[in-house]
């Protein structure tokens, strides 16, 4: 992806989030040359790679099958004494993007529209070897338990949530002609290196080719505190 794109991407981002009402810590609005005198006392954002988040997923279409995310908060494993045990994400989706099918190993996740438009998502049990299953899903809305086939699209309007249990997979985007989705994730801690199992192989951080200055640097971006 070029650097241009990225920047308008979270321009976007910022000007949704403050429409719906959704506010960023401090750090989502550091500029590079911030960084540089940014200290150990924020190693926490460097280590747990909070902070802005673009995919496109290896597709090279990010408005077709991608995803921005903002990581609010996030542990590490394996779990230290007194470590956090819980993430908490900020994402944005649009009509018709798509977050493709996955599952998670280890991360019980809830997704919540936090408002905008509705958010579609489809869900299949995931067999032992990793394929698609074709029994009834159960799945957990809002506190409220159901059974659905494989397959079955749900939709998550503002306000409603679904509880994603480990190895449920699951593929997401925002309904069309209903407008961009402010998606919250609640979750145990995420892990990208190894809990993520994609149905299909999928990259992960972007190659940006550099064709203006950064607005903001993402989480796999910042640099080292100088000592
Ligand atoms: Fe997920």
């Amino acid at each position: 992806m070029k650097r241009s794109e990225i920047n308008q991407i979270l321009r976007d981002a910022e000007a949704f989030m403050r429409e719906q009402q959704f506010y960023l810590p401090p750090f989502a609005f550091w500029r590079p040359a911030q960084w540089q005198n940014k200290g150990h006392d924020c190693d926490e954002i460097r280590d747990m790679m909070l902070g802005w988040d673009i995919t496109d997923f290896g597709s090279g279409r990010f408005y077709q099958v991608g995803l921005l995310l903002f990581t609010l908060r996030n542990g590490r494993l394996p779990l230290q004494p007194g470590g956090k045990t819980y993430a908490e994400k900020i994402m944005v989706v649009r009509e018709e993007q798509v977050t493709p099918m996955h599952f998670h190993f280890q991360k019980m996740e809830d997704i919540i529209n936090r408002g905008g438009g509705n958010l579609l998502i489809e869900v299949y049990n995931a067999t032992v070897d990793g394929q698609l299953a074709d029994t009834p899903v159960l799945v957990t809305r809002d506190g409220c338990r159901d059974e659905v086939a494989a397959g079955t699209i749900l939709r998550l309007e503002p306000g409603q949530s679904i509880t994603l249990p480990v190895r449920q997979y699951h593929r997401f985007w925002g309904e069309l002609g209903r407008g961009t989705v402010l998606v919250g994730e609640v979750s145990k801690v995420n892990d990208d290196n190894a809990d993520n199992r994609f149905y299909e192989p999928a990259g992960r951080f972007p190659e940006i080719t550099e064709d203006e200055a950064p607005l903001h640097l993402l989480c796999n971006e910042y640099p080292q505190a100088r000592s």
